[in-house]
């Protein structure tokens, strides 16, 4: 007569190598639900806005504000046009694709498709092909949609226009986060 194993136990099935695994991924999903369910909504953290710029600048001076500042502001130029692209940081911050338009008259390169903005102390662009003038002039309209105007890129000899507290509302009070496409 056959000796019969004898049934295991419920310790036993429970303590085998396959169901003990099951039983603590099973007990680690559990936690994380429970612990997701308990856990604090996050907190929107509002985004740090700069104060509005509104000053007209020489190219020299629109150098220093290739996102390398303490501040982080960035701008750049495009058809006499400085915008504040600041909020733009991922594409013109240090780093970013961009990042060569930063600080720049970028107006050469975006007419052109190239990404590299002008090193001139004044990049005279009057040899630009008619489609290159279009396809500038399609960037700042683009840009003038989306981001606050500084000022004019001043040429040799200009004098930085002096702006009134009124028209640097005018232009910017509009330019609101949740109204910008970005
Ligand atoms: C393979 C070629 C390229 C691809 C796939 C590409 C793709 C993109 C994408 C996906 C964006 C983000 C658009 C958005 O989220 O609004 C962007 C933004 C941008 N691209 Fe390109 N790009 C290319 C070439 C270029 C070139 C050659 C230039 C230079 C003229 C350029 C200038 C820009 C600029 C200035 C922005 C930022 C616009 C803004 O501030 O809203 N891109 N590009």
């Amino acid at each position: 007569m056959s000796q019969t194993e004898p049934e295991p136990t419920l310790w036993d099935e429970l303590t085998s190598p396959v169901n003990f695994t099951l039983i603590l991924v099973i007990a680690y999903l559990i936690y994380k639900i429970v612990r997701a369910k308990f856990e604090p909504e996050p907190v929107a953290v509002p985004v740090q806005r700069l104060p509005k710029m509104r000053k007209d600048l020489t190219v020299q001076e629109l150098r220093k504000y290739n996102g390398t500042q303490p501040d982080g502001r960035v701008l750049l130029a495009v058809n006499g046009v400085i915008f504040d692209v600041t909020r733009g940081k991922s594409f013109y911050g240090p780093g970013g694709p961009y990042a060569a338009f930063a600080g720049t008259d970028a107006t050469r390169g975006l007419a052109t498709g190239t990404v590299a903005g002008s090193d001139k102390d004044y990049d005279d662009v009057s040899d630009l092909t008619p489609d290159e003038v279009s396809a500038a002039k399609e960037w700042e309209e683009q840009f003038t949609g989306k981001y606050d105007i500084v000022g004019r890129l001043l040429k040799p000899g200009e004098t930085a226009k002096q702006y009134s507290d009124d028209e640097c509302e005018a232009k910017t009070e509009d330019k609101t986060e949740d109204k910008k496409s970005q």
